[in-house]
Protein backbone atom coordinates (compact mmCIF):
# COMPACT_ATOMS: atom_id res chain seq x y z
CA UNK A 1 0.00 0.00 0.00
CA UNK A 2 2.96 2.23 0.32
CA UNK A 3 3.66 4.67 -2.90
CA UNK A 4 6.91 6.31 -3.57
CA UNK A 5 6.12 10.01 -4.53
CA UNK A 6 9.29 10.62 -5.36
CA UNK A 7 12.64 8.26 -4.91
CA UNK A 8 13.52 8.10 -1.33
CA UNK A 9 9.81 9.78 -0.39
CA UNK A 10 7.29 7.46 0.61
CA UNK A 11 3.42 7.55 1.79
CA UNK A 12 3.13 5.27 4.33
CA UNK A 13 -0.23 6.62 5.88
CA UNK A 14 -3.35 4.76 6.79
CA UNK A 15 -6.37 4.58 4.88
CA UNK A 16 -9.96 4.72 6.95
CA UNK A 17 -12.47 2.87 4.45
CA UNK A 18 -15.47 3.00 6.51
CA UNK A 19 -15.80 5.85 8.43
CA UNK A 20 -19.00 8.08 8.68
CA UNK A 21 -18.21 10.86 11.16
CA UNK A 22 -15.07 12.72 11.40
CA UNK A 23 -14.03 14.28 14.86
CA UNK A 24 -17.16 12.37 16.06
CA UNK A 25 -19.84 14.30 14.75
CA UNK A 26 -17.75 17.18 14.21
CA UNK A 27 -18.44 16.53 9.96
CA UNK A 28 -20.39 14.18 8.29
CA UNK A 29 -17.98 11.85 5.51
CA UNK A 30 -19.54 9.95 2.75
CA UNK A 31 -16.38 8.40 1.41
CA UNK A 32 -14.22 7.41 4.23
CA UNK A 33 -11.09 9.53 4.75
CA UNK A 34 -6.54 8.78 4.62
CA UNK A 35 -4.30 9.71 7.15
CA UNK A 36 -1.20 10.82 5.52
CA UNK A 37 2.32 10.08 6.95
CA UNK A 38 5.16 10.58 4.55
CA UNK A 39 8.76 9.08 5.08
CA UNK A 40 11.45 10.81 3.32
CA UNK A 41 14.50 8.42 3.43
CA UNK A 42 18.43 10.29 2.98
CA UNK A 43 21.20 10.14 5.09
CA UNK A 44 19.30 10.80 7.85
CA UNK A 45 15.22 9.82 8.16
CA UNK A 46 12.58 11.50 8.43
CA UNK A 47 8.85 10.77 9.38
CA UNK A 48 6.40 13.45 8.42
CA UNK A 49 3.28 13.08 10.91
CA UNK A 50 1.93 9.99 12.11
CA UNK A 51 -1.96 8.22 11.82
CA UNK A 52 -4.80 7.84 14.27
CA UNK A 53 -4.20 5.73 16.82
CA UNK A 54 -6.36 3.39 16.01
CA UNK A 55 -4.54 2.79 13.00
CA UNK A 56 -1.26 2.27 14.31
CA UNK A 57 -0.68 -1.54 13.51
CA UNK A 58 -1.06 -0.73 9.76
CA UNK A 59 0.58 2.18 10.21
CA UNK A 60 4.19 0.72 11.51
CA UNK A 61 3.53 -2.38 9.11
CA UNK A 62 3.40 0.10 6.03
CA UNK A 63 6.72 2.16 8.06
CA UNK A 64 9.06 -0.94 8.28
CA UNK A 65 8.96 -1.83 4.83
CA UNK A 66 10.69 0.50 4.26
CA UNK A 67 12.63 1.52 7.09
CA UNK A 68 12.68 0.19 10.92
CA UNK A 69 11.13 2.52 13.16
CA UNK A 70 14.30 2.68 15.25
CA UNK A 71 16.00 3.86 12.57
CA UNK A 72 14.04 6.93 11.93
CA UNK A 73 16.08 10.02 13.15
CA UNK A 74 13.28 12.86 12.89
CA UNK A 75 9.18 12.98 13.35
CA UNK A 76 8.29 16.11 12.02
CA UNK A 77 4.92 16.82 13.57
CA UNK A 78 2.97 19.67 11.45
CA UNK A 79 -0.08 19.19 13.00
CA UNK A 80 -0.59 17.67 16.74
CA UNK A 81 -4.24 16.24 16.15
CA UNK A 82 -5.07 13.46 17.15
CA UNK A 83 -5.73 12.19 13.66
CA UNK A 84 -2.12 12.93 13.14
CA UNK A 85 -0.45 12.99 15.85
CA UNK A 86 -2.23 9.75 17.80
CA UNK A 87 0.54 7.26 17.03
CA UNK A 88 3.05 9.61 18.62
CA UNK A 89 3.46 7.69 22.08
CA UNK A 90 4.08 4.51 20.43
CA UNK A 91 6.26 5.54 17.89
CA UNK A 92 8.68 6.67 20.53
CA UNK A 93 8.12 3.74 22.32
CA UNK A 94 9.71 1.74 19.83
CA UNK A 95 12.73 4.56 19.14
CA UNK A 96 13.22 6.81 21.90
CA UNK A 97 15.64 8.73 20.57
CA UNK A 98 13.70 10.28 17.72
CA UNK A 99 13.87 13.79 17.98
CA UNK A 100 10.43 15.59 17.41
CA UNK A 101 10.56 18.92 15.25
CA UNK A 102 7.36 21.09 15.59
CA UNK A 103 6.85 24.59 15.51
CA UNK A 104 6.55 26.65 18.45
CA UNK A 105 2.40 25.98 18.61
CA UNK A 106 3.30 22.49 17.91
CA UNK A 107 5.33 22.27 21.42
CA UNK A 108 1.93 23.41 23.06
CA UNK A 109 -0.17 20.86 21.92
CA UNK A 110 2.36 18.08 21.61
CA UNK A 111 3.07 18.61 25.06
CA UNK A 112 -0.54 19.17 26.18
CA UNK A 113 -2.07 15.91 24.30
CA UNK A 114 1.58 13.23 25.20
CA UNK A 115 2.93 14.75 28.37
CA UNK A 116 7.01 14.00 28.90
CA UNK A 117 7.66 14.44 25.72
CA UNK A 118 11.71 15.69 25.68
CA UNK A 119 13.09 15.47 22.61
CA UNK A 120 11.50 18.76 20.62
CA UNK A 121 13.34 20.72 18.54
CA UNK A 122 11.28 24.03 17.83
CA UNK A 123 11.51 25.43 14.29
CA UNK A 124 10.09 28.93 12.70
CA UNK A 125 9.77 29.86 9.36
CA UNK A 126 12.93 29.49 7.18
CA UNK A 127 14.68 27.40 9.75
CA UNK A 128 16.13 24.06 7.49
CA UNK A 129 16.99 20.70 8.63
CA UNK A 130 19.57 18.76 6.46
CA UNK A 131 18.79 14.74 5.70
CA UNK A 132 21.72 14.34 3.28
CA UNK A 133 20.86 14.95 -0.25
CA UNK A 134 17.65 16.75 1.23
CA UNK A 135 16.66 18.98 3.14
CA UNK A 136 13.12 20.17 4.95
CA UNK A 137 12.27 23.65 5.27
CA UNK A 138 9.76 24.69 7.41
CA UNK A 139 6.89 27.72 7.05
CA UNK A 140 4.87 28.26 10.42
CA UNK A 141 1.14 27.86 8.72
CA UNK A 142 -0.79 29.19 11.88
CA UNK A 143 -4.59 28.44 11.91
CA UNK A 144 -4.51 26.04 8.94
CA UNK A 145 -6.51 24.97 10.72
CA UNK A 146 -4.52 24.84 14.38
CA UNK A 147 -2.22 27.09 16.25
CA UNK A 148 0.49 25.11 15.85
CA UNK A 149 0.04 23.84 12.10
CA UNK A 150 3.25 23.82 9.90
CA UNK A 151 4.13 23.19 6.18
CA UNK A 152 7.44 21.49 5.47
CA UNK A 153 9.09 21.90 2.50
CA UNK A 154 11.74 19.78 0.57
CA UNK A 155 13.02 22.52 -1.90
CA UNK A 156 14.89 19.45 -3.97
CA UNK A 157 12.12 18.05 -4.84
CA UNK A 158 10.07 21.15 -4.73
CA UNK A 159 7.82 19.39 -2.34
CA UNK A 160 4.86 20.50 0.46
CA UNK A 161 4.07 18.43 2.67
CA UNK A 162 0.91 20.99 4.05
CA UNK A 163 -0.74 19.16 7.08
CA UNK A 164 -4.28 19.45 7.25
CA UNK A 165 -4.69 21.86 4.24
CA UNK A 166 -5.45 21.35 0.36
CA UNK A 167 -6.93 17.94 1.80
CA UNK A 168 -10.09 16.50 1.37
CA UNK A 169 -11.71 13.53 3.24
CA UNK A 170 -11.36 10.95 0.59
CA UNK A 171 -10.55 7.02 0.56
CA UNK A 172 -9.30 5.49 -2.44
CA UNK A 173 -6.70 3.10 -3.41
CA UNK A 174 -4.92 5.67 -5.63
CA UNK A 175 -2.45 8.14 -3.58
CA UNK A 176 -2.69 10.98 -6.69
CA UNK A 177 -5.22 13.72 -7.14
CA UNK A 178 -4.38 12.85 -11.15
CA UNK A 179 -5.64 8.91 -10.85
CA UNK A 180 -8.97 9.52 -9.08
CA UNK A 181 -12.72 10.77 -10.29
CA UNK A 182 -12.06 14.38 -10.68
CA UNK A 183 -16.09 15.19 -9.35
CA UNK A 184 -15.53 13.27 -6.14
CA UNK A 185 -12.08 14.77 -5.37
CA UNK A 186 -13.50 18.11 -5.69
CA UNK A 187 -16.70 17.74 -4.66
CA UNK A 188 -14.54 15.99 -0.83
CA UNK A 189 -12.11 19.20 -1.49
CA UNK A 190 -15.07 21.89 -1.07
CA UNK A 191 -16.71 20.10 1.13
CA UNK A 192 -13.61 20.22 3.60
CA UNK A 193 -12.37 23.74 3.09
CA UNK A 194 -16.15 24.72 3.56
CA UNK A 195 -16.74 23.23 7.01
CA UNK A 196 -13.12 23.35 8.32
CA UNK A 197 -11.62 25.88 6.92
CA UNK A 198 -14.26 28.41 6.42
CA UNK A 199 -13.32 30.26 9.75
CA UNK A 200 -9.76 30.91 8.89
CA UNK A 201 -10.21 32.63 5.33
CA UNK A 202 -8.46 35.91 6.31
CA UNK A 203 -5.32 34.03 7.74
CA UNK A 204 -5.66 31.57 4.46
CA UNK A 205 -4.77 34.34 2.08
CA UNK A 206 -2.06 35.89 4.54
CA UNK A 207 -0.50 32.78 4.99
CA UNK A 208 -1.00 31.99 0.71
CA UNK A 209 0.70 34.94 0.20
CA UNK A 210 3.48 35.13 2.80
CA UNK A 211 4.26 31.74 0.98
CA UNK A 212 4.37 32.86 -2.28
CA UNK A 213 6.72 35.68 -1.34
CA UNK A 214 9.52 32.84 -0.06
CA UNK A 215 9.34 31.86 -4.30
CA UNK A 216 9.61 28.34 -2.96
CA UNK A 217 8.17 26.20 -6.18
CA UNK A 218 6.08 23.63 -6.00
CA UNK A 219 5.66 20.61 -7.94
CA UNK A 220 3.54 18.48 -5.56
CA UNK A 221 1.79 19.19 -2.65
CA UNK A 222 1.03 16.14 0.00
CA UNK A 223 -1.95 16.91 2.37
CA UNK A 224 -2.20 15.05 5.52
CA UNK A 225 -5.80 13.48 4.06
CA UNK A 226 -6.87 12.66 0.49
CA UNK A 227 -5.05 12.33 -2.51
CA UNK A 228 -1.85 14.25 -3.10
CA UNK A 229 -1.55 16.68 -5.60
CA UNK A 230 1.48 17.01 -8.36
CA UNK A 231 -0.07 17.39 -11.69
CA UNK A 232 -0.61 21.34 -11.40
CA UNK A 233 -0.51 21.60 -7.72
CA UNK A 234 -1.38 25.20 -7.79
CA UNK A 235 -5.15 24.50 -9.04
CA UNK A 236 -5.98 23.55 -4.97
CA UNK A 237 -4.19 26.85 -4.13
CA UNK A 238 -5.89 29.09 -6.60
CA UNK A 239 -9.29 27.30 -5.52
CA UNK A 240 -8.30 27.89 -1.63
CA UNK A 241 -7.95 31.66 -2.55
CA UNK A 242 -10.89 31.94 -4.85
CA UNK A 243 -12.96 30.25 -1.64
CA UNK A 244 -11.08 32.64 1.04
CA UNK A 245 -12.36 35.54 -1.08
CA UNK A 246 -16.01 36.00 -0.10
CA UNK A 247 -16.70 35.57 -3.90
CA UNK A 248 -19.91 33.12 -4.91
CA UNK A 249 -22.24 32.38 -7.20
CA UNK A 250 -25.74 34.05 -8.10
CA UNK A 251 -27.62 31.37 -6.49
CA UNK A 252 -29.28 30.69 -3.22
CA UNK A 253 -29.37 27.95 0.16
CA UNK A 254 -33.35 27.40 0.89
CA UNK A 255 -33.45 25.72 4.32
CA UNK A 256 -36.65 24.91 5.80
CA UNK A 257 -38.31 22.77 8.20
CA UNK A 258 -42.23 22.55 8.51
CA UNK A 259 -44.67 20.58 10.85
CA UNK A 260 -47.90 20.60 8.55
CA UNK A 261 -46.30 21.58 5.42
CA UNK A 262 -47.40 25.38 5.53
CA UNK A 263 -43.48 26.26 6.02
CA UNK A 264 -42.48 23.87 3.45
CA UNK A 265 -45.49 25.82 0.60
CA UNK A 266 -43.62 29.18 1.67
CA UNK A 267 -40.33 27.59 1.02
CA UNK A 268 -41.46 26.24 -2.41
CA UNK A 269 -43.26 29.27 -3.37
CA UNK A 270 -40.06 31.41 -2.47
CA UNK A 271 -38.09 29.08 -4.72
CA UNK A 272 -40.65 29.80 -7.82
CA UNK A 273 -39.99 33.65 -7.19
CA UNK A 274 -36.32 33.12 -7.26
CA UNK A 275 -36.53 30.68 -10.63
CA UNK A 276 -38.62 33.51 -11.80
CA UNK A 277 -35.68 35.76 -11.68
CA UNK A 278 -33.26 33.71 -13.17
CA UNK A 279 -31.83 32.72 -9.63
CA UNK A 280 -30.93 28.84 -9.10
CA UNK A 281 -31.04 27.36 -5.63
CA UNK A 282 -30.90 24.19 -3.61
CA UNK A 283 -33.66 23.45 -1.29
CA UNK A 284 -33.25 21.17 2.17
CA UNK A 285 -35.60 20.06 4.58
CA UNK A 286 -33.59 20.52 8.04
CA UNK A 287 -34.52 17.28 9.50
CA UNK A 288 -33.61 15.25 6.77
CA UNK A 289 -30.44 17.48 4.97
CA UNK A 290 -26.95 16.36 6.07
CA UNK A 291 -26.04 20.11 7.99
CA UNK A 292 -22.46 19.67 6.27
CA UNK A 293 -23.51 19.53 2.76
CA UNK A 294 -25.24 22.12 3.31
CA UNK A 295 -22.37 24.43 4.71
CA UNK A 296 -20.71 23.35 1.49
CA UNK A 297 -23.47 24.35 -0.71
CA UNK A 298 -23.27 27.93 1.73
CA UNK A 299 -19.59 28.71 0.68
CA UNK A 300 -20.43 28.40 -3.21
CA UNK A 301 -23.97 30.51 -2.89
CA UNK A 302 -24.51 34.04 -2.34
CA UNK A 303 -27.51 34.44 -0.36
CA UNK A 304 -29.58 32.08 2.74
CA UNK A 305 -33.16 32.06 2.72
CA UNK A 306 -33.97 30.17 5.94
CA UNK A 307 -37.60 29.54 7.49
CA UNK A 308 -39.31 27.10 10.30
CA UNK A 309 -42.91 27.84 11.73
CA UNK A 310 -42.89 29.25 15.38
CA UNK A 311 -42.72 26.72 18.45
CA UNK A 312 -42.79 27.02 21.88
CA UNK A 313 -42.10 30.97 21.10
CA UNK A 314 -38.78 29.70 19.48
CA UNK A 315 -37.80 27.90 16.14
CA UNK A 316 -37.80 24.22 15.44
CA UNK A 317 -35.16 22.31 17.30
CA UNK A 318 -34.22 20.79 13.68
CA UNK A 319 -33.05 23.84 12.64
CA UNK A 320 -30.50 24.92 15.61
CA UNK A 321 -27.71 23.23 14.41
CA UNK A 322 -27.69 25.05 10.96
CA UNK A 323 -27.74 28.21 12.77
CA UNK A 324 -24.97 26.93 14.92
CA UNK A 325 -22.70 25.84 12.11
CA UNK A 326 -23.50 29.35 10.36
CA UNK A 327 -22.41 31.10 13.40
CA UNK A 328 -18.72 29.02 13.77
CA UNK A 329 -18.10 29.13 10.13
CA UNK A 330 -18.69 32.58 9.58
CA UNK A 331 -19.50 32.54 5.79
CA UNK A 332 -17.93 35.80 4.15
CA UNK A 333 -20.46 37.99 2.38
CA UNK A 334 -23.39 36.47 2.66
CA UNK A 335 -26.96 37.79 2.43
CA UNK A 336 -29.81 36.22 4.27
CA UNK A 337 -33.81 36.17 4.90
CA UNK A 338 -36.46 34.38 6.80
CA UNK A 339 -39.79 33.04 6.76
CA UNK A 340 -42.19 30.71 8.16
CA UNK A 341 -45.58 29.97 9.63
CA UNK A 342 -46.84 30.72 12.96
CA UNK A 343 -50.57 30.57 15.42
CA UNK A 344 -50.38 32.74 17.76
CA UNK A 345 -47.24 34.25 19.26
CA UNK A 346 -45.18 34.17 15.87
CA UNK A 347 -41.64 34.88 17.31
CA UNK A 348 -39.61 32.40 14.52
CA UNK A 349 -38.73 34.97 12.07
CA UNK A 350 -37.51 37.42 14.18
CA UNK A 351 -35.41 34.67 15.96
CA UNK A 352 -33.69 33.44 13.00
CA UNK A 353 -32.95 37.40 11.80
CA UNK A 354 -30.96 37.49 15.72
CA UNK A 355 -29.03 33.83 14.31
CA UNK A 356 -27.93 35.62 10.70
CA UNK A 357 -26.85 38.53 12.07
CA UNK A 358 -24.56 36.68 14.76
CA UNK A 359 -23.62 34.43 12.08
CA UNK A 360 -22.67 37.92 10.00
CA UNK A 361 -25.22 37.57 6.98
CA UNK A 362 -26.67 40.55 6.50
CA UNK A 363 -30.26 40.17 6.74
CA UNK A 364 -31.50 42.34 3.44
CA UNK A 365 -35.44 42.29 3.46
CA UNK A 366 -38.53 42.31 6.06
CA UNK A 367 -38.88 38.57 7.03
CA UNK A 368 -41.88 37.16 6.03
CA UNK A 369 -44.47 35.41 8.01
CA UNK A 370 -47.94 33.79 7.28
CA UNK A 371 -50.67 32.80 10.08
CA UNK A 372 -51.13 28.91 10.18
CA UNK A 373 -51.33 28.03 6.75
CA UNK A 374 -50.43 29.93 3.54
CA UNK A 375 -53.59 30.67 0.91
CA UNK A 376 -53.31 31.95 -2.46
CA UNK A 377 -52.19 35.47 -1.46
CA UNK A 378 -49.92 34.78 0.58
CA UNK A 379 -48.41 32.30 -1.49
CA UNK A 380 -48.00 34.81 -4.09
CA UNK A 381 -46.82 37.12 -1.67
CA UNK A 382 -43.75 34.36 -1.08
CA UNK A 383 -42.95 34.26 -4.51
CA UNK A 384 -42.62 38.23 -4.45
CA UNK A 385 -40.69 37.91 -1.64
CA UNK A 386 -38.34 34.91 -3.20
CA UNK A 387 -38.19 37.40 -6.30
CA UNK A 388 -36.89 40.25 -4.38
CA UNK A 389 -34.35 38.26 -2.66
CA UNK A 390 -33.18 36.86 -6.23
CA UNK A 391 -33.08 40.74 -7.52
CA UNK A 392 -30.35 41.17 -4.17
CA UNK A 393 -28.29 37.91 -4.99
CA UNK A 394 -27.93 39.21 -8.55
CA UNK A 395 -27.10 42.76 -7.26
CA UNK A 396 -24.33 41.29 -5.74
CA UNK A 397 -20.67 41.38 -7.02
CA UNK A 398 -19.95 37.88 -7.89
FE1 LIG B 1 -6.58 16.29 10.15
FE2 LIG B 1 -6.66 19.00 12.06
O1 LIG B 1 -6.49 17.20 11.74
Amino acid sequence: MTAEIRPGIHWVGSIEWTLKHFHSHELSIYRGTTYNSYLVVDDKIALIDTVKNTHLEEFLREVEKIVPVSKIDYLVVDHCEPDHGGSIPALLARNPNLKIVCSKGGQVSVNRHHPGITNLQVVKTGDSLSLGKRTLRFFEAQMLHWPDTMFSYCPEEKLLFSADAFGQHYAHANRFADQVDACELWEEAIKYFANILTPFCGQIVKKINEFSALNWPLEVICPAHGAIWRQDPMQIVKKYLEWSSGKAEPTAVVVFDSIWHGTERMAKAICRGLEAEGVTYRLYHAGVADLHDVMTQMLLARGLLIGGPTLNNNLMPSLAPYLEELRGLRFLNKIGAAFGTYGWSGEGVKRFEEALDKATIKVVQPGLRVQFAPNEDDLKTCEAFGREFARRIKEMAG
